[in-house]
């Protein structure tokens, strides 16, 4: 695949959209380790449209290289209508619709991988979208809401029918949230019944797994979330092997260290210092995994108070190491 759409793209590699991680920071590093699509995390279009000032920060991608792909949630044709142009208006390059989130507050207002259970909606809602915006429109959903539904394949062919220009399949079902293994059969189904691209996700942990759902699935790109976390490199080395076949080595601990003092930058210039230092744990001590002392780095970066002691923490891990 080189484009969805209009959008072209210059590798199958994306950055899946993660809630509370997929911010302006993470994006450059994921554009940087080559990526070729990244996306926001998940957006609510009704707080888009309220105008709430943490929802539009959401949206900000100042100093980005594109595409970028913005993700909206919502139940109601008309808002999400309206909040796919307001995202537009704002420079999303794609709009993506989720219809895989299977958190209790999300689907029990209809959202989400709830729009799985009522194909009609579903439905409506692409069709709404792809006409309010001149961007391209793509779904991500999963395999199904339970065993008992597993209707990937039936939501993929309306989507497509309705206007969408890709899909993307999470092999799971609602009921799995998380847990369990993701079912690329699924992935293999969706493509061989679409005509537009189709983006498998779930459970890459590797270049080679990439390489084998792009192989076992037929899939046209893949998505990689997890195994991302605290780890950018997973991207530019699943993009070498892909072209190569070649495994690049893994990044040596002051890669790490450096790009995790990046990362606190990017987060500080965006979000201030007060939120970096809280944001920044999680994605420290995701950098710092299996390095030497990363136990005792981790309490104390939980402890730090200010983004410099965070920043000299780190440096310390740094200096130590060389
Ligand atoms: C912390 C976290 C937040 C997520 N937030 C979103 C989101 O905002 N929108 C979405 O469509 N999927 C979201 N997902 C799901 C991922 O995009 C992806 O489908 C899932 O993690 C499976 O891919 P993986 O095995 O490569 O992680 C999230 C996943 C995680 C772990």
């Amino acid at each position: 695949m080189n484009a969805i759409g209009k959008v072209r793209l210059v590798n199958q590699v994306i950055a899946a959209p993660m809630a509370g991680i997929s911010d302006r920071a993470y994006r450059i590093l994921a554009k940087e380790a080559g990526c070729a699509l990244v996306c926001t995390e998940m957006i609510s279009d009704l707080a888009l449209l309220y105008g709430n000032p943490r929802t539009l920060q959401l949206l900000d991608h100042t100093g980005e290289a594109g595409p970028l792909s913005v993700q909206i949630f919502g139940s109601s044709p008309d808002s999400m209508a309206k909040a796919a142009k307001f995202a537009e208006n704002a420079g999303a390059d794609l709009i993506d619709l989720n219809m895989g989130c299977p958190v209790p507050k999300v689907v029990r207002n209809g959202e989400g991988a709830a729009l799985m259970r009522n194909p009609e909606l579903a439905a409506r809602i692409i069709r709404e979208v792809v006409s309010a915006v001149n961007v391209p429109v793509t779904v991500k959903m999963r395999k199904g809401w339970d065993e008992g539904s597993v209707n990937a394949v039936e939501i993929a062919l309306l989507a497509e029918d309705a206007g969408a220009a890709a899909v993307t399949v999470h092999g799971r079902l609602k009921s799995q949230y998380y847990a369990g293994h993701a079912d690329w059969g699924i992935i293999k189904a969706v493509k061989e019944v679409l005509t537009i691209p189709v983006i498998g996700n779930g459970d890459i942990q590797t270049p080679a797994d990439a390489r084998q759902m792009l192989d076992e699935t037929g899939c046209d790109a893949v998505m990689i979330g997890r195994a991302a976390l605290g780890n950018p490199w997973i991207f530019s080395r699943t993009i070498h092997f892909l072209s190569s076949g070649e495994s690049l080595p893994f990044p040596s601990i002051y890669e790490k260290l450096n790009t995790a003092l990046r990362h606190l930058d990017l987060v500080s210039q965006g979000k201030g210092d007060k939120i970096a230092l809280l944001e920044m744990r999680k994605h420290a001590a995701w950098y710092i995994r299996g390095l030497p002392g990363a136990a005792l780095t981790r309490q104390k970066i939980n402890r730090a108070e200010s983004v410099m002691e965070l920043a000299v923490l780190l440096a310390q891990d740094l200096v130590n190491v060389k």
